[in-house]
């Protein structure tokens, strides 16, 4: 039988034609634009937090307005946001993993960000292969706040390192919210040393996340502090064409890693021209690395249900804390400060929107 969708939300959305910053961002009721009947696999999630990812602030931007489709159910209207906290208020009729009043948290389909049909609502609709049901021990803020960052460290370990296990290995951008899961991650998972560079306001925070080493970046030069140590991975969570060309000096000999979540460079558009750059380039790197080059990987993350399994259970065994840098309540204003706070790319854990 087709159940009925039964929800009148207010969410954060954008005109799809409008790019900028947080301006261009309000608070509307959205129920008119969402569809009448419930798919077999969906999940309407009342939601109770959101957290802000800078590719929040680069899709507002138009940074990637050549991979977006649609515009959230065809309206004209776009909703941000990836990660989600809440409970689950209505099922669809092929849904087994989830129930109605469970607890539950993820990040929602890539195809429904670039779609504009995010989480930044009251109530939103995913499919119950995104939703992972929440411990009672986990708050809903931590919940809400780490889905997206935890799928793509856990692919920079899993996927492109084959694992932490005695490991040697630089975090660049240390206090970031991909670079606090993967310190932790890999400590967890056995990495024989792990170094981290932040600014100095953070480095007692990095510290306290297990790094061996964290270097301020602002007066030390990591090329000078790890010289010789023959690192086997460095692992950019900050981008710069700078930190690919100065990794052999501190990474092993051969085959030695440099693995990115962020590119050569963070703030140019994606556009044709610079996607074919990018493959050249990778293909020009992937070459020298058969000659004892360090070897190039960019990490493409995305949902992945074992990968957030790993990290809840990791959390609730007391090896991960996810640190928290400030909650904005949802309101135009709010939603506006928390994009801007991310946008300033200094922040000390993860930004909440906090929903219900
Ligand atoms: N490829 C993918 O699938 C994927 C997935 C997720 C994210 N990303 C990208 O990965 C990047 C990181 O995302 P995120 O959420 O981890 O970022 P974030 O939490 O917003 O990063 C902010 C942090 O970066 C630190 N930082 C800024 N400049 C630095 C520098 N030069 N050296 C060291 N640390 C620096 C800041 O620390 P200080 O204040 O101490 O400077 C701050 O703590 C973004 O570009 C994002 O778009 C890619």
């Amino acid at each position: 039988m087709m159940k009925e969708v039964d929800m009148k939300p207010r969410a954060v959305v954008r005109d799809a034609a409008q790019y900028g910053g947080s301006e261009i961002f309000s608070i509307q009721d959205v129920s008119p634009i969402l569809p009448n009947i419930l798919g077999p696999n969906d999940v309407i999630v009342k939601m109770a937090f959101t957290s802000v990812n800078p590719a929040e602030v680069k899709i507002a931007h138009g940074a990637v307005r050549f991979l977006e489709s649609g515009g959230a159910r065809n309206s004209g209207w776009r909703i941000p946001g990836a990660d989600f906290s809440g409970t689950v208020t209505a099922i669809g009729a092929n849904v087994t993993k989830v129930a109605v009043g469970d607890e539950v948290l993820g990040e929602i389909a890539t195809s429904s960000i670039f779609s504009g049909n995010g989480t930044w609502a009251e109530e939103m609709i995913t499919q119950e292969d995104y939703c992972l049901k929440k411990p009672s021990t986990m708050p809903s803020d931590i919940a809400g706040a780490l889905a997206m960052v935890a799928h793509t460290s856990m692919t920079a370990i899993r996927y492109y390192m084959g694992g932490a296990g005695g490991q040697r290995v630089l975090v660049i951008g240390g206090s970031s919210g991909t670079g606090m899961m993967a310190i932790q991650i890999m400590k967890a998972h056995g990495a024989a040393f792990v170094a981290a560079t932040c600014s100095a306001k953070n480095v007692a925070l990095v510290q306290s996340l297990g790094a061996d080493l964290v270097i301020d970046y602002t007066t030390q030069d990591w090329t000078i502090e790890l010289r010789g140590k023959d690192l086997d991975v460095v692992y950019d969570c900050v981008g710069g064409r700078s930190h690919w060309y100065n990794c052999p000096k501190v990474l092993k000999p051969s085959w030695g890693k440099y693995i990115a979540v962020a590119p050569d460079d963070p703030d140019a558009d994606v556009s044709c021209s610079l996607l074919l750059g990018m493959v050249g380039g990778s293909i020009n790197r992937k070459f020298w690395s058969f000659f004892g080059h360090p070897g190039y990987y960019m990490v493409q993350s995305s949902p992945n249900a074992e990968y957030l399994a790993e990290v809840v259970r990791l959390h609730a065994d007391g090896k991960l804390k996810v640190v928290i840098d400030s909650v904005h309540p949802f309101t135009t204003e709010g939603v506006r400060a928390a994009l801007d706070k991310v946008a300033g790319r200094h922040t000390s854990g993860k930004v909440l929107i906090k929903i219900s």
